[in-house]
């Protein structure tokens, strides 16, 4: 029997809507539409498809995370962006959804300020990568498409 194809959703957090513009030394000239496309075309590669959102308000990307138990998503690629450092509500609803999640983030955080050392979801999640820029969501598309797959 075909397995059916499994469906990724890919959260980007508060000011990802900005990339591109924000602090392009930091975070690289890729604007948001055009990290999803190379995620959509890499999701072809790979044999999955991607479910892009991003939000800047911390209930909508909660509500999204919540959805993901029950509309057949398999795992979800997240840059929680600044919510990373502060959301308990993100973490919770990652810890309700039961979805193998993998953690990205374009700069490598303990490069920089103390505040961003800390992650309240890294534990709760299946693997982290960051500090590749826009390699790090390809990076991580590959490594939660490979362990669903395995799986
Ligand atoms: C970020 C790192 C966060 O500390 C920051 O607040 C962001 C982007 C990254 O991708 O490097 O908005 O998640």
């Amino acid at each position: 029997m075909t397995r059916p194809i499994l469906k990724i959703a890919v959260l980007h957090g508060p000011n990802l809507n900005l990339l591109g513009r924000r602090e392009p030394e930091k975070y690289g000239c890729m604007t948001l539409p055009e990290i999803d496309l190379a995620l959509h075309a890499l999701a072809a590669e790979l044999g999955v498809t991607i479910d892009p959102m991003q939000s800047n308000d911390e209930g909508a990307l909660v509500t999204r995370i919540q959805q993901t138990r029950d509309d057949g998503t398999a795992g979800i690629l997240i840059n929680a962006a600044a919510y990373t450092h502060t959301s308990i509500a993100i973490r919770d609803a990652l810890v309700f959804c039961e979805r193998p999640t993998v953690e990205v983030h374009l700069s490598n955080v303990h490069k920089r300020e103390p505040f961003r050392h800390v992650s309240l979801l890294a534990d709760v999640c299946l693997g982290l990568i960051l500090g590749f820029g826009p390699d790090s969501y390809r990076l991580g598309l590959r490594a939660l498409a490979g362990h669903l797959t395995a799986t």
